[in-house]
């Protein structure tokens, strides 16, 4: 466990670093199975809140693949979201043709995992898959596919391991429920 103090901030943790290593490694054994016959997969990590669980689980794979990231920012965050996407940084590999596993942190209304299943469909890779850390099924709007899942929560505000509230806690090395009050006076 880390030496560093656990912020006021936090209400307890959830899931500890020993419990995602864990997992990570069972996610990724999963995937090098299921792509033991390609050598062309890309992942695409959806920044920011992917970064480490794409390190993680890339460190994992034996199966040969290449990395790449999207980055994305979304508008009307919160209860009243209606889903609004905009995408600020591309890919740099070119997807098509190759197999592409899209890497997020967290499947929440689900908007975020169709607009970027929308866009990868479109340039036509050979075949398309997505790869959650968390979802939180009772928050989802848009009914989206999920090949790989790591957990599934309930609905909290989840900081640490890449997920941040208002830009802090990403680098918490364990997952955290936030203490409400902290979201809820914002
Ligand atoms: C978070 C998360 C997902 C998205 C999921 O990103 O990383 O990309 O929200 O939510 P949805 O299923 O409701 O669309 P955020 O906009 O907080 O940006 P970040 O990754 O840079 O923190």
């Amino acid at each position: 466990m880390s030496d560093r103090p656990v912020p006021d901030a936090i209400e307890r943790i959830l899931l500890d670093d020993v419990d995602i290593a864990t997992r990570v490694r069972e996610l990724a054994a999963q995937i090098s199975a299921d792509y033991s016959t390609t050598d062309d997969l890309v992942l695409i990590g959806v920044l920011k809140g992917a970064f480490i669980f794409m390190a993680d689980l890339t460190r994992h794979l034996t199966v040969p693949h290449r990395v790449d990231f999207i980055a994305l920012s979304s508008y009307n965050r919160g209860a009243d979201s209606r889903g609004a996407v905009r995408m600020i940084m591309d890919t740099r590999i070119n997807v098509t043709g190759r197999d592409v596993l899209v890497v997020e942190d967290i499947l929440d209304t689900g908007h975020t995992l169709d607009y970027l299943l929308r866009i990868f469909r479109a340039r036509q890779p050979a075949s398309l898959r997505s790869c959650v850390l968390l979802s939180k099924p009772d928050r989802r709007r848009v009914d989206v596919p999920v090949d790989y899942t790591g957990f599934t929560i309930s609905d909290e505000w989840v900081v640490g391991y890449g997920l941040d509230y208002a830009d802090r806690y990403r680098t918490l090395p364990y997952l955290a429920a936030l203490k409400p009050e902290v979201y809820e006076k914002a």
